[in-house]
């Protein structure tokens, strides 16, 4: 069967399964066909995780695999260990195992111009006797290196590089990746046994939310995503790492057994990687080239250079490899690395500085963050004169003193982090960072609770916290008032012109208009943001109030699921923790903002203002209601029930038999009882009139 029509035939079974899974009598379907709806599982999740290109949607995929997993538990005879179902559910890991590599994991031997390209071509040439050497070019992968071992088709075991011959036994992790495929036919190519070398990552998109979720816990943020993804890997908890979202690129054939079948296997490195990729791998496939000669090479390179911000994952440069295997090993290796290879390493986002002193900003929670005053200093394109150093523990942590040379790392759009001091440089006038006892601005005391680990000004009216708090609600990322800025904050604050939250919105423009560097045109850009900020979307409004742990992410998803922020006025803590990804410290923390009288007051003058409180509803387009739920109760005035309910489903939705947090729309009718008192509940629940419904419906 040709591609195309294997597809085609996927495609089919992916709709008999999912009808299938509507069905009540499914058993006797699934017995016959088990591997069918495990290959349909597998054609989806290498759609999505391996190709970038879903073909149905979040809700189908998760239907199909529970079905399956419903199944599996029924008859547990029928499980397989390479099932889409055996990612999930591993556990807790004890310890990781050590592991012998079949091939010993060397490293690249590095480059960083065309000159040491030239030098590493001649060397090639001159050895292998040949003219002009093709190569295959593809991305160095800037995350933590893997190998994973096939036996007779099957995912037997993943480890870390670990010094190289001896790694960590990481399996259980690696089965969390959902683009490392449980099982594939190597067989087809006669291979019995393989190893695979590859790079985890975690994408530059998830590395941020990532980053954003331990700001929001006061944890320091990660210097890059090659961090996250090798301490990813080391979590001994399967569902953490599974929750890191890591992908795998595989990029090297370490080592094959073939029985007497092996003349299938391929014979250039480039043809290793198409097959990876037909295999169902994520290989650099679509991301490798293969050119002729080293001044090819060295276009390429410095072409994909000025690609790299534009890419979806970090790359720290290029690897250049000799493409003929035969070639590859005619010229065989040093000590330390492979004379077939090479790395081409890029500009560097790293660089070095002196740490001249540090002071202390008191933030809009009142934690107080030490800031490192360093010699200014160009890393990845940007001058760096100051960066944060986090909190008490941070700085023992990476034993930093005054005077001390620095090594910081600026990654991607990433804030500049400090990787280490170079303690080797000291010269002995270094100094001890000494932290303040009391608030720097305010005067009062610090205090640092037990399960943190920053000092806090507790001072909730301290001048530092009230003008940071201000900051917050105009920036960009909240309310977004962009001619506003903290500078104006500031003097505004200074000059007694606002004293809250509120009072951006009654700033008095007669005293503004006086002030330097006030025009007319500026004082009317300003108080159009003002005004048009009033009717910025509620998630904003959330984020923009500072709420602790409430960051940009949570905003939103809390803002999905109520109709208004009067809710997490109301809600109390058990009803706040079944909103999505919201946990007891999200819970209490939200609890506790709502009954403060201040933040109370706060909201009270904002409403009078004119801001928008509540959620627009948003119903999907008319006639998309694929993965909705619905349920009808009252008495409709306009459909039937039983038409109502056929609405649904011939519109791809589906009719649910009660109120759940499954549920995606109550429509309510007349008379409604207690399933809309129930609903009123569950704050994911949007409830409709059965106009709102109709829209819902192409006419
Ligand atoms: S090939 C024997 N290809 O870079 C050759 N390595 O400094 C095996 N890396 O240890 C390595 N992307 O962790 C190869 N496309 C790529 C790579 C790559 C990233 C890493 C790998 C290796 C290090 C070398």
């Amino acid at each position: 069967m040709n591609k195309e029509s294997q597809i085609n035939e996927l495609k089919k079974s992916t709709e008999k399964w999912l009808s299938v899974a509507i069905d009540e009598h499914i058993e006797n379907i699934i017995k016959d066909d088990i591997e069918g709806l495990r290959n349909c599982l597998r054609f989806h999740e290498n759609r999505y995780y391996v190709q970038n290109d879903p073909l149905i949607s979040d809700y189908e995929y998760d239907t199909l695999y529970k079905l399956l997993d419903k199944f599996e538990k029924q008859h547990p005879a029928f499980i397989t260990g390479d099932s889409p179902t055996q990612r999930v559910g591993a556990g807790l890991i004890k310890d990781f195992p050590k592991v012998q590599h079949l091939v010993p994991m060397l490293s690249l031997e590095n480059s960083y111009n065309a000159d040491d390209l030239h030098d590493w071509d001649r060397k090639a040439r001159e050895l292998s006797d040949l003219p002009l050497i093709e190569y295959c070019v593809e991305p160095k992968f800037d995350g933590a290196s893997i190998s994973l071992l096939y036996d007779d088709d099957i995912f037997t075991r993943g480890a870390t590089r670990g010094d190289g011959e001896t790694g960590d036994d990481i399996t259980l992790n690696i089965k969390q990746i959902k683009s490392v495929p449980l099982s594939a036919s190597f067989s087809n190519y006669g291979i019995q046994q393989i190893e695979i070398r590859g790079e985890v990552l975690m994408n530059k998109q998830n590395f941020k939310k990532y980053n954003d979720t331990l700001i929001e816990e006061g944890i320091p943020p990660l210097a890059n995503p090659r961090n996250a993804a090798a301490g990813s890997l080391r979590i001994k908890d399967t569902a953490i790492v599974s929750k890191r979202n890591l992908e795998a690129f595989l990029y090297h054939v370490s080592y094959f057994t073939t029985g007497n079948k092996g003349d299938r296997v391929p014979s250039t490195h480039s043809a290793m990687l198409e097959m990876l990729w037909s295999l169902g791998f994520r290989s650099p496939e679509k991301e490798m080239k293969v050119v002729k000669g080293i001044d090819a090479v060295i276009e390429h390179v410095n072409q994909y250079e000025s690609k790299r911000d534009d890419l979806p994952y970090e790359i720290d440069g290029m690897v250049i490899k000799v493409n003929d295997i035969q070639l590859q090993d005619k010229l065989g290796m040093t000590s330390h690395h492979p004379r077939w290879a090479i790395a081409f390493k890029f500009k560097a986002r790293q660089a070095t500085s002196k740490l001249i002193s540090v002071s202390y900003q008191v933030g809009r929670t009142g934690a107080v963050t030490p800031v490192a005053k360093i010699e200014p200093v160009q890393v990845g394109g940007v001058t760096v004169s100051s960066i944060s150093i986090h909190n008490e523990e941070y700085i023992k942590e990476k034993d930093l003193k005054l005077g001390d040379t620095i090594l910081i790392e600026r990654s991607g759009d990433v804030i500049p982090q400090i990787v280490k001091s170079l303690s080797e440089l000291r010269n002995g006038t270094e100094q001890n960072i000494v932290f303040p006892k009391t608030c720097p601005v305010c005067g009062d005391e610090l205090y640092k609770s037990e399960d943190e680990a920053v000092w806090r000004c507790i001072n909730i009216n301290c001048e530092a916290q009230v003008v940071e708090r201000i900051i917050h609600f105009v920036s960009k990322d909240a309310m977004d008032i962009r001619s506003f800025g903290e500078a104006n904050v500031r003097k505004f604050f200074e000059m007694g012109l606002i004293k809250d939250i509120p009072g951006v919105y009654t700033l008095d423009f007669e005293k503004i208009k006086e002030m330097e560097g006030f025009g007319e045109k500026s004082i009317s850009n300003l108080q159009q943001a003002i005004e048009k900020s009033k009717n910025q979307p509620l998630h904003r409004l959330i984020y923009a109030l500072g709420i602790r742990y409430v960051g940009e992410t949570t905003a939103k998803t809390l803002a999905q699921s109520i109709s208004g922020i009067h809710d997490l006025a109301a809600y109390n803590i058990e009803e706040l923790q079944q909103l999505d990804d919201v946990g007891v410290k999200v819970a209490g923390s939200i609890r506790e903002f709502f009954h403060n009288n201040d933040n109370l007051q706060i909201l009270e003058k904002l409403e009078k203002l004119g801001l928008k409180m509540k959620q627009d509803k948003h119903l999907p387009a008319a006639g998309n209601l694929s993965g909705q739920t619905f349920l009808f109760t009252g008495t409709l005035k306009q459909l039937k029930r039983s038409d109502a309910e056929e609405q649904v489903e011939a519109n791809g939705g589906k009719i649910v038999a009660g109120v759940s947090s499954k549920l995606n729309y109550l429509v309510v009718g007349e008379d409604a009882g207690s399933k809309l008192e129930k609903a009123k509940k569950i704050p994911a629940i949007k409830i409709i009139s059965e106009e709102e419904f109709l829209k819902m419906i192409p006419t």
